[in-house]
């Protein structure tokens, strides 16, 4: 006997898409019912277009802002969405449809696998994070008493809709924060991606991803398509536990939680990502060269790369972390050369001469380049 499950889903680039005359939305709902679960930064900033597309396209969809926040992303704004759900009548092929950055897709995600057992949710990512990263996939998470997406679920959606025009309105440092993914999955898996990046991020941020025209959408788009790629190996970490797409996702939850939240997403994975590639000089896995090239990058997209999270208890407390979490393995992904990288499968590598070495070779690659973050920054005050 077998039962074998099959899971695909579209991820459409497009322009214009609250546009009344666009039909993708309404199409991919058709004559379903739903809720649309709105992120209030982008209710902020996109109200008017939101609410003339879905008088014209989607009349009887209503709509149900929510307060967007790391420390918002928990189970009482997951129970808000059901509540609504169910005052609204939402029919088990209903569709919720999350409109916001990676803490409304995540957290819309988690509502539809919750109400009736599942209902079809699909994305339109408005963060250059969720576009290129949380809005694509199909993990959904909260965080639950200060562990960073403690409870949550594998639920691909049945349909993304990615609009980089609407990263217009995002603000620099939320533009920032997304980078870090693009240079998470250059790292590991495409050294021309990392060169465009060096090459056109910082006019990228500057201008809300619209100069130089076209390269905005055509670096999202090849983001997309390889962390799909990277997605679609394994989606739903069963075979192994070790994904590329991981490389800067090791410690950065330490340091998030560490933070109480006031790091961003991408700013914890840039400190990660920093902090891998010098423990991969240590491992002699990393030219030195390229570890530098790394911090400089960062250092020109406007991310951190030292931090006082970053100290040797935090590099040990993320290896124990990482183990129970990856079924007694490390499995750190260390960037070898721009475009390539390894695993550090066995946590007895990390010594503590090789994390104090590391560490060393941070401060020391940062203060080079002065790359530290600045020093009105919550996280270096508290710290
Ligand atoms: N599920 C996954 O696979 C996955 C992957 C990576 C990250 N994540 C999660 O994603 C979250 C981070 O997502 P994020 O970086 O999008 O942050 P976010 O969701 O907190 O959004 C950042 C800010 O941008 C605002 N905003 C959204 N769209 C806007 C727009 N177009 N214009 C102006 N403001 C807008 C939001 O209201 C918020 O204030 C974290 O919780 C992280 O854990 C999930």
């Amino acid at each position: 006997m077998n039962c074998s499950l099959n899971h695909a889903y579209d991820v459409e680039m497009a322009t214009r898409l609250l546009d009344p005359a666009d039909t993708r939305v309404s199409h991919a709902l058709a004559d379903r019912g739903g809720l649309v679960v709105v992120d209030s930064g982008f209710h902020a900033t996109h109200r008017e277009e939101l609410l003339t597309y879905l008088e014209a396209r989607l009349p009887h969809l209503p709509t149900h802002t929510i307060t967007i926040s790391e420390e918002a992303k928990q189970l009482d704004t997951v129970l808000d969405i059901c509540r609504q759900a169910q005052r609204r009548g939402l029919a088990r092929r209903d569709v919720l449809v999350a409109v916001g950055g990676g803490v409304c897709c995540d957290v819309v995600s988690v509502a539809a696998t919750l109400i009736r057992r599942g209902l079809p949710y699909l994305t339109i990512p408005t963060t250059l994070l969720a576009q290129v990263d949380a809005g694509i996939g199909l993990k959904g998470a909260v965080n639950f008493d200060g562990s960073k997406n403690y409870l949550g679920c594998f639920r691909p959606p049945t349909a993304v809709f990615v609009d980089p025009g609407f990263l217009t309105t995002l603000p620099e440092v939320e533009l920032r924060s997304g980078m870090a993914e693009m240079v998470k999955i250059a790292m590991v898996r495409d050294a021309d991606l990392l060169r465009e990046l060096r090459r056109h991020g910082p006019s990228l941020l500057a201008t809300g991803f619209r100069h130089p025209p076209d390269k905005g959408n055509a670096l999202i788009e090849r983001s997309i398509m390889l962390m799909l790629d990277e997605l679609a190996q394994n989606p739903f970490e069963e075979t192994e536990l070790r994904r590329l797409a991981d490389f800067g996702h090791t410690f950065s939850t330490r340091f998030e939680e560490a933070s109480r939240w006031q790091l961003r997403h991408g700013e914890a994975v840039a400190l990660d990502m920093a902090l891998s590639g010098a423990l991969s000089v240590e491992l002699g896995m990393l030219p030195d060269r390229d570890f530098a090239d790394l911090v400089l990058l960062l250092r020109d997209l406007g991310l951190p790369v030292v931090s006082p999270l970053v100290t040797h208890s935090a590099v040990r407390e993320g290896v124990r972390a990482a183990v129970l979490h990856r079924a007694g393995r490390l499995n750190l992904v260390v960037p070898e050369r721009g475009g390539t990288a390894a695993f550090v499968t066995e946590p007895s590598v990390l010594t503590s001469t090789v994390i104090s070495r590391a560490l060393e070779r941070l401060t020391e690659a940062a203060r080079r380049c002065q790359a530290a973050l600045p020093s009105s920054s919550p996280v270096v005050s508290s710290a």
